[in-house]
């Protein structure tokens, strides 16, 4: 080729270039993490929390640390007598009415034996959390869910609240919540809000209302296996409603009951698998979209990192 071909040709792949994902923001000191959640206390200590071991707690004054892992939430496990009530996975953490309000899932890998619990803590300090217990339960033939993954949300006017979960099996489903002091029950009806018929895998939903929208997140592909590398590792995907119960759909006017989702992070540079993510608000960073993701040359669990990029919502749908 004529070196101005080559131009032409390189020049022609730049858009794809220029959409190019930015590195993760700094982390130092403790960074393992899976199913990270975040938040800030207001006297300004970052807590982190994190599948596994009762669910991880880790601090930091900064959010790029130095972090330091200071003990469990629920350090003998739940009191939810299923199996993998010692471990515990994906945690969410909202402050509500004056108190911190934790959710875990119990679950083992593979199975729909599932359930959600939550505790409860005035600070979110190890020692400080009250195991509540169940929310909802699932069970291989008695529902279409997989109880894990929850993530609570805020309905825009204050009074209302949902919570969404949801993996493999029949995806995302949610439910509304009335919560009255340490005591939190979902309504009987357990809607679908997403599902994908192309692909088993969608799960870890996340909500955050922002611009008069319910932003939907969705970690997509495969999360935990990866030798052979597969063709669809984890990413995050993009979906919206003006409703907190939807109908969602992505930026292309897809609807998010039939596959539709916009790709809002995936793999790049030295990061693999990005997902189990997270947003919540900074007083000084603004808003922040968290995750986890693996290094690419040892693709295994216990490489696997904390992320985070502050959005960027100057557009009509947000960046990284
Ligand atoms: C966990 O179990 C140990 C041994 O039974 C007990 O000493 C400890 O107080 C328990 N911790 C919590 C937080 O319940
Ligand atoms: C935010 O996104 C817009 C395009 O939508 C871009 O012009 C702007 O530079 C971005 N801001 C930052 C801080 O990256």
């Amino acid at each position: 080729m004529l070196l101005s071909t080559v131009l032409a040709t390189l020049l022609a792949s730049v858009p794809a270039l220029v959409q190019a994902y930015p590195q993760p923001g700094a982390c130092t000191g403790y960074c393992f993490t899976h199913d990270p959640a975040l938040y800030r206390r207001p006297d300004g200590k970052y807590f982190r929390f994190s599948t596994l071991r009762g669910i991880e707690i880790v601090t930091a004054n900064n959010i790029a640390g130095p972090w330091t892992k200071v003990g469990s939430v629920l350090p003998n496990g739940s009191i939810i007598n299923m199996p993998g009530n010692k471990e515990l996975w994906a945690p969410d953490v909202a402050y509500i009415q004056g108190q911190y309000y934790l959710f875990y899932s119990v679950s083992t890998s593979g199975s729909q034996t599932s359930a959600i619990g939550y505790a409860t803590s005035p600070n979110m300090e190890p020692g400080s959390w009250t195991d509540q217990g169940s929310i909802l339960t699932s069970a291989p033939g008695q529902t279409p869910y997989n109880a894990i993954d929850a993530n609570l949300v805020p309905h825009a006017n204050g009074r209302d609240f949902y919570l969404q979960w949801g993996s493999y099996w029949d995806q995302i489903y949610q439910a509304q919540l009335s919560i009255n002091g340490p005591y939190v029950f979902a309504s009987g009806n357990h809607n679908r809000i997403a599902h994908d018929p192309r692909r088993s895998s969608m799960e870890g939903p996340t909500i955050f209302y922002k611009k008069g929208y319910y932003w939907l997140f969705l970690s997509v592909g495969a999360c935990c296996t990866y030798t052979p590398k597969p063709a669809d590792e984890y990413h995050v995907n993009l979906c919206r409603s003006t409703s907190p119960s939807g109908p969602f759909v992505d930026k292309a006017g897809k609807s998010c009951q039939d596959g539709g989702g916009t790709n809002f992070i995936h793999t790049h540079d030295r990061v693999y698998a990005a997902g189990g993510q997270g947003v919540f608000t900074d007083p000084t960073l603004g808003d922040v979209f968290y995750y986890h993701y693996l290094d690419p040359d040892a693709v295994d669990y216990n490489s696997a990192k904390f992320g985070w990029n502050v959005i960027n919502w100057s557009a009509d749908w947000p960046t990284i």
